[in-house]
């Protein structure tokens, strides 16, 4: 099935925050944000901005009704700060104008006076200071001390990764619309409708049903999305409470670069021990979380760091900590594969240092090491369906590695100004929100009188195809036709207290509670058909919209058949509920079952670097990827192109840099690089694992969004590869992204 959005995209016809037709009377909002990192303010003459023609009035935290506060998991975070900041792009006022540039003119009619204080931008700074968001954390199995003597080979070292600008194409905004008795309509472009919503309510002070918050799709969330709509969506509300005035907000790119948090960058410490067969015996890291200045989502993110530090490899002896450090920063959030890859880059790093050492492949140590049903991972839960040695040994057949290693070897033989690098990575990667409580979806369903069918669930739509899957999930079981279904907005007042669209476990949980909305009434409906056809609800079918009768056609069709169920007074609407079975974790001793299923799978990635140039292409990456039995091939392989561009993206060009006052330098397209067609692999070949799928994955289908980001990670290491080969003075470093400036450096290093 084509992706039920295709048509709208191309036309342009599809409809975000922006397309909403404003209202009459409409303001627009306007944050003013803190122009220093970490300060007292002394400060604030708002006289000329406010006298400036067309401004409705300035909003800051003494106008909030209830509590300035937003902070999701600790409250933490002011909506607008109050006499102190904390980061560049601290909003610390609403403007409200007749048109938006109005309000941006008297944005910079505002005279701040900042004492500043002291600036950290470095989390190993942080630690040091003691400024850690909340307590460490030690995911520990066996007893690595024990085993450091029984290791043939040990290495340590230090390996970190930056963090990434999300570069959603929409960027951030909400528009809130008042209604009678003090309700408020809120459109948000957001990943958590409930979140905006709760939050909302909180700072205005109003309970929960007084917001509605509806989301017709996003233009990219990635995570930025899951945690950091929710100022703007309050904002717009707090807005519209206060001026009576429907209120849009929504952020210029620049603006929403400044103000928002990014991936986090990690800076982390490894020690590694193997055993002469090339066993990974035991493993020790420690993680430094840059969680810029407030939890945001940092606590989630830093548990899955430490669920995922070994990636795909069974290790006995484990122990790794993970310190959350508080710098003055914009706070860092959700971004595809949540704290996940910046765990699993750094046992990658690991390997890699002890395969150079050791002048073997790092191929060699990965093979070794992978996981095999009955392994424990280091948080207790016991590998089944393990996929890691069956993808690993398919990418090696399907796309003969032998010959590929052999051809890169040739060509470097040949070539004195181009290397050519190869890795191959693997990735394991846990479906579930690693926060038990929030394995649970509801679906709603209503089929009309006319037979045509209408869809709500808590699930948005993001580009990642979600609600083409929730249409097949219904159409699959009622046996019609589906343009006959219909998916509705994610709106708060039809599908309540709903999860955010994140885990890449949303057609999981959503899909899994429409299905428990489906299969009822369809039972319904049978039930109506065999009383009319005289027979036993089990003889009865439908399909293609026709009923069947002990598999014989009869007259009755769809229309015809819910028509008399309507007629009889069957209820035609279900609302469904799922939550994820087996499942949990008691972190009072960090152990327990978190996730429903892993994902896994191989990538082999190819790079050539320019060496006179410090460039570099990637000729292809061959991946076997573990689907389950993919409901929707196009959505799924589109999802791992992305991520895996995305991956890249990450590791090899997207330089994210702060000054050490705290301001953000690459602050704009022409600063910040994300791939491009033409930094886009030159071939992606995706190889899809037979397994029988898994039984909590919705019709087998594995959860496919964020996994595949990981393949990335493989480009690292490829092209250190390269380095290598046309420099043998070049010493192995952990540092991505790997900028074409770093691979020069590299390339002439002595
Ligand atoms: N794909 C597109 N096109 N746009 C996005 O914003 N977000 C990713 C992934 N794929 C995203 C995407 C992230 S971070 C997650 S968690 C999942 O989609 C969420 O959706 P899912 O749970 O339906 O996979
Ligand atoms: N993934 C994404 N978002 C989340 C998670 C998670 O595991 N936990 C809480 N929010
Ligand atoms: Mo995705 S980072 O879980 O929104």
């Amino acid at each position: 099935m084509k992706n039920i959005d295709s048509k709208g995209h191309v036309r342009g016809e599809s409809i975000y925050l922006d397309d909403i037709p404003v209202i009459t009377g409409t303001l627009y909002g306007v944050v003013f944000d803190s122009p220093k990192a970490h300060g007292k303010i002394k400060n604030i003459d708002y006289s000329k901005a406010q006298n400036l023609p067309g401004v409705e009035r300035i909003i800051t935290y003494k106008d909030v009704p209830s509590e300035n506060q937003i902070g999701g998991i600790f409250p933490d975070e002011p909506l607008f700060a109050e006499d102190e900041v904390h980061f560049c792009g601290q909003p610390i006022a609403l403007i409200l104008a007749e048109s938006e540039s109005i309000a941006r003119k008297a944005r910079k009619l505002i005279e701040i006076e900042i004492e500043e204080l002291p600036v950290i931008v470095d989390p190993r700074e942080a630690r040091e200071k003691d400024q850690l968001i909340f307590p460490p954390r030690t995911f520990n199995l066996g007893d690595t001390s024990a085993t450091w003597n029984d290791c043939e080979y040990i290495f340590e070292g230090v390996a970190d990764s930056n963090g990434q600008e999300h570069l959603y194409i929409e960027t951030q905004g909400a528009y809130a619309v008042p209604m009678e008795n003090g309700h408020i309509r809120l459109s948000s472009s957001t990943q958590g409708p409930t979140a905006v919503q709760k939050t909302a309510a909180k700072v205005l002070g109003i309970p929960m049903h007084k917001i509605e918050v509806d989301v017709v799709r996003l233009g990219g969330g990635f995570g930025g999305k899951e945690d950091q709509a929710t100022p703007w969506g309050v904002m717009a509300a707090l807005g519209a409470q206060i001026a009576k005035n429907p209120v849009k907000v929504a952020l210029h790119r620049m603006d929403d670069m400044r103000m928002t948090g990014k991936r986090h960058p990690y800076k982390s410490d490894y020690k590694i021990g193997l055993s002469k067969e090339l066993k990974i015996i035991a493993y020790e890291a420690t993680f430094h979380q840059n969680a810029g200045a407030a939890a945001d989502l940092s606590p989630a993110i830093m548990e899955r760091t430490l669920f995922h530090a070994t990636n795909s490899y069974f290790v006995p002896n484990v122990n790794v900590t993970a310190y959350s450090c508080k710098t003055n920063l914009p706070p860092n959030t959700a971004f595809r594969g949540f704290g996940g890859p910046q765990g699993m880059y750094v046992i990658e790093a690991a390997i890699a240092h002890a395969a150079n050492e050791l002048n073997i492949s790092p191929h060699k140590i990965q093979e070794k090491n992978l996981f095999k049903n009955g392994d424990e991972f280091s948080f207790g839960q016991v590998v089944d369906q393990a996929q890691a040695e069956s993808s690993w040994s398919a990418v090696k057949d399907k796309f003969a590695l032998e010959a590929l290693e052999k051809e890169v070897k040739t060509f470097n033989q040949e070539n004195k100004h181009f290397k050519k690098g190869l890795s191959l990575m693997p990735i394991c990667f846990g479906i579930s929100f690693t926060n038990t409580p929030m394995n649970h979806a509801r679906a709603l369903v209503h089929i009309y009188q006319d037979g045509s069918v209408g869809i709500s669930t808590g699930a948005v739509e993001m580009g990642q195809g979600v609600n083409t899957k929730m249409v097949q999930v219904a159409a699959d079981i009622f046996k019609i036709n589906t343009d006959k279904i219909k998916l509705e907005t994610t709106n708060t007042t039809r599908v309540a207290n709903t999860s955010p669209t994140a885990a890449s476990a949303t057609a999981d949980l959503n899909g899994k509670a429409l299905e428990n909305d489906c299969n009822p009434l369809l039972k319904r409906l049978k039930e109506t058909a065999s009383k009319h056809l005289d027979t036993v609800t089990s003889a009865i079918n439908i399909r293609e919209g026709i009923v069947y009768d002990n598999d014989e056609k009869t007259d009755l069709n769809w229309e015809k058949l819910i028509e008399m169920a309507f007629l009889e007074r069957v209820c035609l609407t279900e609302n469904g509920h799922y939550a994820t079975p087996l499942i949990h974790f008691d972190k009072t001793i960090e152990k327990g079952h978190p996730f429903a299923y892993h994902v896994y799978g191989t990538a082999i990635s190819i790079v050539t670097v320019d060496c006179i140039r410090g460039t570099y292409e990637f000729d292809a990456i061959k991946i076997v990827h573990d689907f389950g039995k993919s409901m929707n091939t196009a959505i799924d392989n589109g999802q791992v192109e992305g991520a895996l561009v995305q991956g890249i993206g990450w590791m090899t060009m997207e330089e994210l840099l702060y000054n050490d006052d705290g301001k953000l330098l690459s602050n704009a397209l022409s600063t910040y690089k994300i791939p491009d067609i033409y930094s886009a692999p030159k071939s992606i070949e995706i190889e899809a694992l037979t397994t029988e799928g898994h039984e909590l994955a919705i019709k087998k289908s594995k959860a496919v969004g964020e996994p595949p980001l990981m393949y990335g990670i493989g480009a690292y290491f490829a092209i250190q590869n390269a380095v290598k080969a046309f420099n043998p003075n070049y010493k192995l470093k952990f540092d991505a992204p790997f900028t074409p400036e770093k691979v020069l450096m590299g390339l002439y290093e002595r």
